[in-house]
Parts: C-alpha cells; sequence; structure tokens
C-alpha cells in the first residue's frame, strides 16, 4: 500500500471514529431551556416527550468505540500500520494449512510405497482411493471409472499401456502420451482407408464385406501393425490397443475408425505425481485395480470402452 492510500485509510477511519463520538455526544447532550418535552405539539395539545437514550446504553456505544481502538492497534486495519500482535490473514491460513498437511500426512504414512496390489486387499485403503479417485479422477473416467469416448474404462481386464499393478502405477503418476500418427497419405487413397477400417472391424468379428477386408488385410500388415501387432492384439509398451476385443476407446463404427486412420489419435492421461502425491496415486490405484479384479471375479470382460458409457 502506497503512502498516500495508508494516510488516506488512516485518516478515514480517525474522521469516522471521531465522528461517532460527537455524534454521540451531541445526541445524548439535553439543551438548555428544553423540558420534559420536544416543544412539539400537534392538534392543539398532543405534546413529544423528550426522552434521551438510557445512559447504559449510550455507554455501551462508547465501549465499543474503546473496543474498535483497541483492534486497531492490535490487528492490522488502519492504512499500513500491521498492529502489534503481527496477526495476517496469510499467516493464519498458512498455520491451519500446516496442521491439515500434517493431519493428512499422518493419514497417509500407513500407505506409503506399498504397491497397490497390496493396498487393494485392506478396505481402508481402498475407501482412501475411492475418495481421490472422486476428486481427481471421475472428471474425466466418470465417477463408476467405466469412462466415455476418449477416456477409458477402468473396471474392465482391457488395459491398454497394461494392467500389472507396477504399471498402472506408473500410467497415474508419470501420464501417458498416445501418439497414432494420420495414415491417410501413406496408404494412398480412400479406398485404401476404406478397405482397412472395413478389415479392423472384422477383427473383432464385426461382420463385414469379406472382399473388401480381405483387401483391407495387407495394407493393415504393412502400415498397422508396427504397433497393434500382426493379429492386431496391440502394445502395451506403446499404449496401442487390442483391437481384436470388444472394448474400444473411441468407438468399433466404421466411421470412428476411419477417422482413426485418417486423423490419427493422440489420447493424453495427464501425470498425477505433482498432482496428488505418490502416496494418494498409490491408493487411488489400489482402488481401480480392485475394481478391475471385481469385474474378473464377475467373470466376464468389464463394459465396453467408449460406447457403454452414459
Ligand atoms: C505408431 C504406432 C501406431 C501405428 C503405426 C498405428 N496405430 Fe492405431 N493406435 C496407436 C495408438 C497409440 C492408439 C491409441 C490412441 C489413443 O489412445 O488416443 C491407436 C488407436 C487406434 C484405434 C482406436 C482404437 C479404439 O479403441 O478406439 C484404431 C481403430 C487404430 N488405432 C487403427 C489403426 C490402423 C488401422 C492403423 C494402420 C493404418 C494403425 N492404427 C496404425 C498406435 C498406432
Ligand atoms: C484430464 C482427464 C484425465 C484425468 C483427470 C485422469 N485421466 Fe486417466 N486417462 C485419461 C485419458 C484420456 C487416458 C487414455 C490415454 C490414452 O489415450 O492412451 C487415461 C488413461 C488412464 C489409465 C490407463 C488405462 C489403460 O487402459 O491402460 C489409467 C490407469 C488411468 N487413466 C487412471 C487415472 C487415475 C487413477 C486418475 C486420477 C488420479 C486419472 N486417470 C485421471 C484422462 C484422464
Amino acid at each position: 500500500m502506497s503512502t498516500f492510500w495508508s494516510v488516506f485509510i488512516i485518516l478515514l477511519v480517525v474522521v469516522n471514529i471521531v465522528g461517532c463520538v460527537w455524534l454521540l455526544w451531541w445526541t445524548s447532550r439535553r439543551r438548555p431551556g428544553e423540558g420534559e418535552t420536544t416543544g412539539h405539539v400537534w392538534d392543539g395539545d398532543i405534546r413529544e416527550y423528550n426522552k434521551p437514550l438510557p445512559r447504559w446504553w449510550i455507554n455501551l456505544f462508547y465501549l465499543t468505540i474503546v473496543f474498535t481502538l483497541g483492534y486497531l492497534i492490535w490487528y492490522p486495519g488502519a492504512g499500513s500500520f500491521a498492529g502489534t500482535s503481527g496477526w495476517t490473514s496469510a499467516k493464519q491460513h498458512d498455520a491451519e494449512r500446516d496442521v491439515e498437511e500434517a493431519k493428512t500426512a499422518e493419514a497417509l504414512a500407513p500407505y506409503a510405497n506399498q504397491p497397490i496390489d497390496q493396498l487393494a486387499a485392506d478396505p481402508k485403503a481402498v475407501e482412501y482411493g475411492r475418495a481421490v479417485f472422486a476428486a481427481n479422477c471421475a472428471t474425466c473416467h466418470g465417477s463408476d471409472a467405466r469412462g466415455a469416448k476418449g477416456f477409458p474404462n477402468l473396471t474392465d481386464h482391457s488395459w491398454q499401456w497394461g494392467g500389472d499393478p507396477q504399471t498402472v502405477l506408473t500410467t497415474i503418476l508419470e501420464g501417458r502420451q498416445a501418439a497414432m500418427p494420420p495414415f491417410a497419405a501413406l496408404l494412398g487413397s480412400d479406398q485404401a482407408v476404406l478397405e482397412t477400417a472395413v478389415y479392423v472391424q472384422s477383427l473383432s468379428g464385426t461382420p463385414v464385406d469379406p472382399a473388401l477386408a480381405a483387401a483391407g488385410k495387407p495394407r493393415f500388415d504393412m502400415v498397422c501393425i508396427a504397433c497393434h501387432g500382426p493379429e492386431g492384439k496391440g502394445n502395451p509398451a506403446l499404449g496401442a490397443p487390442d483391437l481384436t476385443d470388444d472394448v474400444w476407446l473411441y468407438g468399433s463404427d466404421f466411421d470412428t475408425i476411419r477417422t482413426a486412420i485418417v486423423q490419427g489419435r493422440a489420447g493424453m492421461m495427464p501425470a498425477h505425481r505433482d498432482l496428488i502425491g505418490e502416496t494418494r496415486a498409490r491408493l487411488v490405484g489400489a482402488w481401480v485395480w480392485s475394481q478391475s479384479r471385481s469385474a474378473d471375479s464377475e467373470g466376464h470382460g468389464g463394459g465396453h470402452g467408449g460406447e457403454a458409457a452414459p
């Protein structure tokens, strides 16, 4: 605060306080020559009594002014004068934050450095992880972790980047950047793109025109197997999805597959190490892990990546 504004505010405060004192004094004073009534008369004989506020009541007002002065000496308020107590809102905030952080650190301590499959066996840790998920992941993956178009379902068996505990944890901590470049130019013609897309559809058992699929196979073998593998089963090291299962990140219809080929795909899972810290990442990993385990015990492959989402 510049000196000008500081002085301006101090003056404003002082003028206000002095003004209040003066007003109190002026209104409670009895004016000489006035009697029991104010001198106002209506209808010939109705008079207004002059009843000042009771003394104790007025003294309460004086007390509030004394309180104000004390307050302005103890706390910051009068311009840039810092107050004798040394209190600042920033210090109070820091102190409260330190208390909260200490509490959180204490609550998290038992889970530090534990593998997520081990944490998944501890119901308290899993419950904690569920809360971390709701606060940090549900915006993208959905509150039930079943994902949406472009955001993978985390409760199924199908893992784009790998589903063992350590790999899931790495995904959460370091994030993932998928990179499938556009391939329309390399394939050369709209017809070639169409045939390749139809062949991809056939991989997961969609009924297609066999002639088109047969024409697409050599193109797929030339361009796509580098990442998606010779049988189209994907490669977790590159985040290249399995194209033969019924789980789709973007969708299994012709247009969506064609778009992947023509425009490429670059899904990104943000790194969460700095956002939530390692222990919370382990806890949320444990919850995610336990979700996909419970899909296991139900004995089916979980939901579909894209289309099944609300
Ligand atoms: C350089 C590696 C690479 C090559 C080559 C590649 N892809 Fe991909 N593909 C990926 C990656 C990585 C993803 C995941 C993209 C994402 O998560 O956003 C992907 C995703 C896809 C998807 C979306 C799957 C879904 O679940 O929705 C389709 C379809 C696809 N690729 C088809 C193809 C076809 C057809 C070719 C050959 C023309 C091809 N890809 C070549 C790496 C590759
Ligand atoms: C900003 C949106 C966003 C947020 C927030 C987010 N994710 Fe993701 N996540 C994604 C996307 C997009 C992908 C798919 C990346 C790709 O295309 O390969 C992904 C992929 C993943 C994968 C890999 C799935 C697989 O099949 O390999 C896991 C595990 C995961 N996320 C867990 C989490 C957890 C746990 C959180 C919260 C701590 C979280 N994500 C927060 C967008 C997000």
